[in-house]
Parts: structure tokens; C-alpha cells; sequence
């Protein structure tokens, strides 16, 4: 029987996962069936079993779900452990393993494709619901000198602070508002906030980025309100296309055991980007 897998979401018919992993498998020779899963707010644990009932060997876990596969998850990854979200789920005779490949994806899309270094660096992350969560471990792993979270929210920047501060190590870490931020500039400004979804984005200062800064919005598809004022403001704009890929690289990684080229299959996305 060909190994099943598939992403399970609320909405998922937007989701690209099965075309990333269908390219992955031919790429790497690997024979598996990669599907959607529309799933209703509350039946995720009936409807995982199912697929795991059916045969299914792993599952990728898209909005709104990231909380309940945690939950579900019988091991956890370190990683995982730490940003309190699972984004991968493998089915194995140990039960289920719960892995998040978020934050690896966005570091191997800015330090590999983009070639931008983040150690030594002053680094802005917008936002501090679901999206932060899974990335500030990985971006503190980095060694940056400074972590300013900024959320519209002070409260809920301070708690993402108060969570990952004895990972902090040498690096500034600290929260503020977007309109308080302090008086400096960055290297690195990354939008985890959702409002480019709703074609906003967070107030930020004009002398925000150092010259040639990149600005990346995890959103991607588009070019946002953020990207938008990014390249106004002498930074490079750059959207989550890359992460979306490379995090699904990593969750093939974890189930087949080996490591897809990415950059065929991001300038193919591109290519269909530009073409709609
Ligand atoms: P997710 O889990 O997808 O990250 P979320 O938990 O709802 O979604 O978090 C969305 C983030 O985007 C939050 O940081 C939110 O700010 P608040 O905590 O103040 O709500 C931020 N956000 C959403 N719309 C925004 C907007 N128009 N301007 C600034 N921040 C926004």
C-alpha cells in the first residue's frame, strides 16, 4: 500500500502542501499519496483517527489546529515542546509523535535562500499569537544581539517574552508595542501579525530598518501592506513563500528520512505566483 499523508485544516482547500509534497516525492523517487483534510472546528480527534485508522502514516496540521495536535500528540519534539504547537504528526508503532517545523523552515529560508545571517543581529518580530510562538526559539537558537517582539497588544508581546526568556541567553530579549518601539533600527523585521491577510499591517516608525534590511512577512501569495512599505523604506521586501516550502521540507524529512531540494519547487510556485 502506498504510505498516506495529507494536511488537515479550517480552511485547507488554499493549502499548497499536497502539490510541495507531490513534488518532493518525485524529486526524491519516494511512492506516497498527500491529501487535504477539511475538517470541522470540533472534530479534529475523531477525524485524525480515522486517517490513522484508514493507514495513514503522518499528517501536516494547518490553522486552526496547531493547539489540538499538540494535545493529541503522545511524544513531543523539543521543539514542539517549546513553541506549545505541533505542525507534524507521525503515526508509528510508539504512537504519535508531535514535531513543529515552523521556525526551522523560516531560519532555513533566511539564513540558506536569502543568505542573510542573523547572529550578531538586531531582530524585530511583529506579532505574538500563534505565528510568534513557533518561531522565537528557533530565531533565539540564532544568536542574534537583540529580540524585540512588537504586538498591538503589549500583554500578550510581554508573555511571549516572560515564556522564552531563559533561552534567551546573550540576546536582548524584549516586548513593546508597534508604537512604542525603541528608538533603533533593524536588520531583520519579520511580520508574524495576520493583518496582511486583511490587507493591513502594524504601525510601524519610517526609520524602522536599517538601509538593505530584510523585511519578510510570513504571509504568502501577495505582496502586502507590510512588504509594500518595506521596499518604500529602503528594506528588501520578501513574503513566506520560502518558509511554506522549506517547513514542508523538513516534515518530509521527518517522515521519509531524507532531505528534498527546495529551490526547484519554490521557483516553480513563483512561476505559477506570477502567472495568476
Ligand atoms: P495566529 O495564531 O495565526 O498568529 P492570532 O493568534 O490571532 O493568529 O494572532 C494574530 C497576530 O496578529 C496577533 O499578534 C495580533 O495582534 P493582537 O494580539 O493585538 O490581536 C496581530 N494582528 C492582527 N491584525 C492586526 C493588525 N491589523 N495590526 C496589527 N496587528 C495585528
Amino acid at each position: 500500500m502506498t504510505d498516506a499523508y495529507a494536511v488537515i485544516g479550517n480552511p485547507v482547500a488554499h493549502s499548497k502542501s499536497p502539490e510541495i509534497h507531490a513534488a518532493f516525492a518525485r524529486h526524491t523517487s519516494q511512492a506516497i499519496v498527500y491529501k487535504r483534510i477539511f475538517c470541522e472546528p470540533d472534530a479534529f480527534v475523531e477525524t485524525v483517527r480515522a486517517f490513522q485508522a484508514e493507514g495513514g502514516k503522518g499528517l501536516n496540521i494547518t490553522v486552526p489546529f496547531k493547539h489540538e495536535a499538540f494535545e493529541f500528540a503522545t511524544k513531543k519534539s523539543a521543539r514542539a515542546e517549546q513553541a506549545g504547537a505541533v505542525n507534524t504528526l507521525v503515526f508509528n508503532h510508539e504512537g504519535v509523535l508531535g514535531d513543529n517545523t515552523d521556525g526551522a523552515g523560516l531560519i532555513r529560508d533566511i539564513t540558506v535562500n536569502l543568505r542573510c545571517a542573523l547572529r550578531g543581529k538586531n531582530l524585530l518580530l511583529l506579532g505574538a499569537g500563534g505565528a510568534s510562538f513557533g518561531v522565537v526559539g528557533p530565531l533565539l537558537a540564532e544568536a542574534p544581539c537583540a529580540l524585540v517582539i512588537a504586538n498591538r497588544t503589549l500583554s500578550k508581546a510581554e508573555s511571549l517574552v516572560q515564556r522564552f526568556s531563559k533561552h534567551a541567553a546573550g540576546c536582548k530579549l524584549c516586548a513593546s508595542t508597534c508604537a512604542a518601539l525603541p528608538p533603533k533600527r533593524f536588520d531583520v523585521v519579520i511580520n508574524a501579525t495576520s493583518a496582511g491577510l486583511s490587507g493591513d499591517m502594524p504601525a510601524l516608525p519610517e526609520n524602522v530598518f536599517i538601509p538593505g534590511a530584510l523585511a519578510y512577512d510570513m504571509v504568502y501569495g501577495k505582496v502586502t501592506p507590510f512588504m509594500q512599505f518595506a521596499r518604500r523604506h529602503g528594506a528588501q521586501g520578501v513574503d513566506g513563500l520560502g518558509m511554506l516550502v522549506e517547513q514542508a521540507a523538513e516534515s518530509f524529512f521527518i517522515w521519509r528520512g531524507m532531505r528534498p531540494e527546495t529551490a526547484p519547487v519554490i521557483a516553480a510556485l513563483r512561476e505559477a505566483q506570477r502567472g495568476s
